[in-house]
């Protein structure tokens, strides 16, 4: 029987998605992207080749399996064309395999302009660290109703009245608003015809493939990307990405009942990083050799895949991992880079925070409060074993099962992975998110 698997980040992103959505394709027809856009870097290590995926799913690398682009991914095709080239350059064939919607809305050069512009007049305090490519604007755009959308594209006359309208509000905007530099008509009209005749046959009814996989009895996995506390809504907003990253976007970015989503697995890190600006109430100073946020930075190598920024690193988070599970009903965890742990002789767990002189036990909404959140810890013993690469639950140390059965008593919900390393093989699992 078919079964549908949605894999979504609990936290500020970079959790270990892609890793774990290439494991599990093993047991999928497909691999679904319903959100973000190549603001996403999943990276996949498999033997001595290191795949970075910001657009194309984490399916791409597993022979036989299809990837599908959904209606709520911001596409940059110029961008995904460079993608689709560096893969198949390493002998991946992508071409026959990707399928994306035309529903997605497109990335133009002023969607970039525009987010580069606003993060430049932001004050120090105010900016939000985007990735500059373009995602906010877009969204902005799509929710306003004069997006571009990939099947605008294929008729030439439409496009160029629309793109010239756009133009005349977004020119305008850049140049009285934010001091920058207008954007060509020309130069974008060019571009985009030129790279939307490219991708051509790969456009389809995402939508309905999917709908027809289920039907023949083949199952999809969703794979989310950022993560629950840069969603939107839910996030520590105004320092968010600019889509809905919870799981039920999944329906909603690909066009699937939400009756189909079966099981919905939450990947967390063993401890918390964040790039970008925002509240983050657990965060730890990263400078000091040895130091456990030193450790997590250097050993857990947190620079982020898309601008090479250092990751802010700190304890893994519980009260906003259950604001996470709540959010997206989650069915089970997976916990990755555990052996990023390894050696410290104390790890601490937020249970809650003291805010406004109360205990609170869940992440409040929005940064303001977030901001004055100060949490309590539980102490727990370290391990001086190893972690990494380990196989079974029975491998890892007794401390380390104590830290992830703390996890389980506190959340709620079990932890059916874990994962040891960047590797397909470094993976322990308790109960398969296709099988149960
Ligand atoms: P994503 O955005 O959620 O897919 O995560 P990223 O790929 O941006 O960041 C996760 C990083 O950790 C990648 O470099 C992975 O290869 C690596 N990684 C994933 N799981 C593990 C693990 O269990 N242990 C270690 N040491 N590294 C891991
Ligand atoms: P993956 O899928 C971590 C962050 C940016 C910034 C905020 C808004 O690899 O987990 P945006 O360009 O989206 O408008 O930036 O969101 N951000 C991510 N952080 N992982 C990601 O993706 C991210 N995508 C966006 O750093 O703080
Ligand atoms: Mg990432």
């Amino acid at each position: 029987m078919a079964k549908n698997v949605v894999v979504v980040g609990t936290q500020w992103g970079d959790e270990g998605k892609g890793k774990i959505v290439d494991w599990l394709t093993d047991h999928a027809e497909g691999v679904v992207r319903f959100q973000g856009g190549h603001n996403a870097g999943h990276t996949l290590v498999i033997g001595k080749n290191e795949y970075k995926l910001n657009l194309v799913p984490s399916g791409i690398v597993r022979e036989g399996v299809k990837c599908y682009i959904g209606n709520g991914v911001v596409l940059d095709i110029h961008h995904l064309l460079s993608e689709i080239e560096t893969l198949e350059a390493g002998g991946i064939k992508v071409r026959d395999r990707l399928r994306i919607s035309p529903g997605c809305p497109v990335i133009l050069g002023y969607h970039v302009a525009l987010d580069r512009a606003r993060e430049a007049q932001r004050a120090a305090c105010d900016k939000i660290g985007t990735t500059g490519k373009g995602i906010g604007p877009t969204y902005e755009d799509k929710v306003s109703r004069r997006a571009v959308r990939l099947y605008d594209l294929y008729d030439r006359e439409r496009f160029a009245a629309k793109l010239r309208d756009i133009l005349e509000y977004h020119n305008f905007v850049l140049t009285q608003h934010l001091g920058a530099d207008p954007v060509d008509f020309q130069t974008v009209f060019d571009q985009a015809l030129a790279d939307a005749d490219k991708i051509r046959p790969m456009i389809a009814d995402v939508s309905a493939e999917l709908y027809a996989v289920n039907k023949s009895g083949g199952s999809l996995l969703f794979e989310g990307a950022q993560g629950t506390l840069l969603d939107i809504d839910h996030g520590t907003y105004p320092f968010v990405t600019s889509s809905n990253c919870v799981a039920g976007q999944a329906a909603a970015g690909a066009g699937v009942g939400p009756g189909r989503l079966h099981y919905v697995l939450g990947i967390t890190k063993a401890y918390c990083t964040r790039v970008g600006a925002g509240p983050f109430p657990t965060e730890l100073d990263m400078e000091t050799e040895g130091a456990p946020g030193n450790q997590m930075s250097v050993k857990g190598r947190e620079f982020g895949t898309v601008t090479g920024r250092k990751r802010r690193c700190g304890w893994l988070d519980l009260a906003a991992l259950k604001r996470s599970i709540i959010i997206n009903g989650v069915s089970g965890l997976c916990i990755t880079k555990l052996d990023v742990l390894d050696g410290l002789t104390e790890l601490r767990l937020c249970t809650g925070y003291m805010l406004d002189g109360q205990r609170v036990d869940l992440l409040p909404m929005g940064a303001d409060e977030v901001t004055h959140c100060e949490p309590i810890y539980e102490t727990m013993a370290g391990w001086s074993g190893t972690t990494y690469g380990a196989q079974t639950w029975d491998e890892l140390p007794p401390e380390a099962r104590a830290y992830l059965h703390r996890i389980e008593e506190i959340c709620e919900v079990s932890i059916d992975v874990v994962s040891t390393g960047p590797e397909r093989d470094e993976t322990i699992l308790r109960r398969h998110p296709f099988g149960a």
